[in-house]
């Protein structure tokens, strides 16, 4: 759903000892929430459950961030980045997302578990500056192009580095 919510300056943010759970089926559907996501999303149960997970998407995050996520997560590996997300009345707020498949007795991929706390004030600096000049080559380079125009100024940020390392280090 890209739901029409207008976004907002206002922040919400995690405490300190809070985590936010879903888990999903492998379309990326929610399945699951814990109340801290309830609360913080503004959304209720009712309209989480079924949702897909771009029901919290912020215009303000590049593409090319959740084209590397599902690259990840469907390749049966684990996924960690920084991620805004908008809350229903338009609020946003950072998170520091692990995302991990769920597989059948088979080793089947069966859906998704995402857990996320709140990240360092200095890493979300870094990591909105990063998103902004993301967002800003997708937009130059069109609808088309605009995965690989985003992908090639995270590459250019990673220095070298893998994405892993480069996160852990933000
Ligand atoms: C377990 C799981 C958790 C996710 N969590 C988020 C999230 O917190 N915020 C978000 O914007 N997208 C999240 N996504 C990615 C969304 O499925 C989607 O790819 C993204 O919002 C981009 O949506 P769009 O392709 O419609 O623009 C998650 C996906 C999975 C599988």
């Amino acid at each position: 759903m890209k739901s029409g919510v207008t976004p907002t300056n206002v922040e919400r943010a995690l405490g300190g000892d809070e985590f936010i759970v879903t888990k999903t089926d492998a379309q990326g559907r929610i399945l699951y929430a814990n109340r801290i996501f309830i609360a913080l999303s503004g959304f209720s149960e009712a309209e989480l459950l079924g949702s897909q997970h771009n029901i919290i998407r912020h215009p303000d995050m590049p593409r090319s961030v959740f084209k590397l996520l599902w690259d990840y997560i469907a390749a049966g590996q684990e996924f960690i980045g920084y991620v805004k997300n908008m809350a229903k009345d338009g609020s946003y707020y950072w998170v520091l997302a692990t995302v991990t498949p769920d597989r059948d007795a088979q080793r089947n991929i069966t859906g998704y578990t995402s857990v996320r706390r709140k990240p360092q004030p200095e890493a979300v600096k870094v990591a909105g500056a990063l998103y902004q000049e993301m967002l800003a080559a997708e937009k130059r380079a069109g609808a088309r192009d605009a995965i690989e125009a985003g992908s090639a100024v995270l590459n250019q940020a990673m220095n070298g580095k893998s994405y892993e390392q480069f996160v852990l280090a933000l």
